[in-house]
């Protein structure tokens, strides 16, 4: 069954998204937030964050919002986290009662530690919700890269309507009923990929990766499953996976803004450098008042929000988790 599809958004993963839903035989349209990249979408069939790629005739590319949701029943929401909330408000004069929203974005609002289908869901109670997550880099998934990811949504029916419409052969589609660990699982792997890439600008080796990753998903599960998710999410596609990805990927651009950090830039100039969306920076404000909130323990991720926020050397911060008491490990 052929969709009629709203992608909102046209940073790298918004392009590879619509890319994959037009190949899959949807009416897919795009909305930018920039008329420079709308413009190069239209004219040149490119899009500037994935210059290898070249984007199929059928694809169109809107600064209207208007008129990239009318008509529409799937409504994929992928611009930076930061944005979602302002970009929902934009969008309330043209939803309809029966769209479906679909987050694809990964973030945690700083303010309201509410991860993005929850804000979704109060600014638009009545429509039903999803999320799409899981060790997917636009890069590799814009060309066919094998892929594999999970979806979750409010009701089983709109799980597996979500899944046909985004599954191919090339890209395989999980349902996991668990529609915040699906969430916080995306959102949280950011800070942990930060510290991965901080390591290895300190020099440090495979064994602290490891380490941060173990660690990485332990801090995660505890956070998720005290705010209302299932453990065992945090150990498939959207845990484990997209933190592997995250963490050990050349397309990651926390692990990158991490190296820049563990060498010494400061976290605004490593952002800069990056150019594209850090969305660990944020998250960690959010996951750190949450874990306060509810007395978790996060060592990382303290450490992570000392060095974003309180000027801790990533140094000083290797050393107070090497240095902590005695622990056993579960
Ligand atoms: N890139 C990936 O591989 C990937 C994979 C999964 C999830 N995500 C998530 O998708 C979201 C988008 O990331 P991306 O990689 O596509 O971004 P990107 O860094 O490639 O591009 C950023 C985009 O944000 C737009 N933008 C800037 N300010 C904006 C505003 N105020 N309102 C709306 N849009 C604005 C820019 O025009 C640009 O299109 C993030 O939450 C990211 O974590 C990315």
């Amino acid at each position: 069954m052929s969709e009629k599809i709203a992608v909102i958004g046209s940073g790298s993963w918004g392009v590879a998204l619509a890319i994959l839903l037009n190949t899959n035989g949807h009416e897919v349209k795009l909305w930018s937030y920039s008329k420079e990249e709308a413009d190069l979408i239209n004219n040149d069939r490119k899009c500037k964050f994935l210059p290898e790629v070249t984007i199929p005739e059928g694809l169109s590319c809107y600064t209207s919002l208007e008129e990239a949701l009318e008509g529409t029943e799937i409504i994929v929401m992928v611009t930076p986290s930061s944005a979602i909330r302002a970009t929902l408000n934009n969008m309330k004069p043209f939803i309809k009662d029966n769209q479906i929203f679909v987050l694809a974005s990964k973030g945690m609002e700083k303010d309201t530690q509410k991860v993005y289908t929850e804000v979704i869901k109060e600014i638009f109670p009545t429509n039903v919700v999803g999320a799409i997550s899981g060790p997917s880099h636009a890069e590799e998934v814009s060309i066919g890269i094998p892929t594999a990811v999970v979806i979750s949504s409010e009701d089983d029916q709109t799980s597996e309507r979500l899944q046909t419409t985004f599954m191919n052969p090339k890209f395989r589609v999980y349902i996991n009923d668990d529609l915040l660990g699906v969430e916080m699982g995306g959102s949280l792997k950011n800070i942990i990929a930060l510290a991965c890439g901080i390591a290895i600008g300190l020099g440090y080796g495979d064994n602290t990766i490891a380490a941060l990753i173990t660690r990485g998903i332990v801090e995660i599960s505890r956070l998720g499953v005290e705010a209302g998710a299932k453990r065992q999410t945090f150990y498939g596609l959207t845990g484990v996976g997209d933190l592997f990805v995250t963490c050990a990927s050349k397309h990651s651009r926390n692990r990158k803004a991490g190296i820049l950090i563990g060498q010494g830039m400061s976290v605004e100039e490593a952002m800069k450098e990056v150019g594209m969306v850090v969305e660990g920076v944020y998250a960690v404000d959010g996951a750190y008042v949450l874990a306060q909130k509810h007395s978790v323990g996060t060592p990382i991720i303290n450490e992570m929000y000392d060095i974003i926020h309180n000027g801790k050397t990533p140094e000083e911060a290797t050393q107070i988790l090497m240095s902590r008491g005695k622990k056993t490990e579960f």
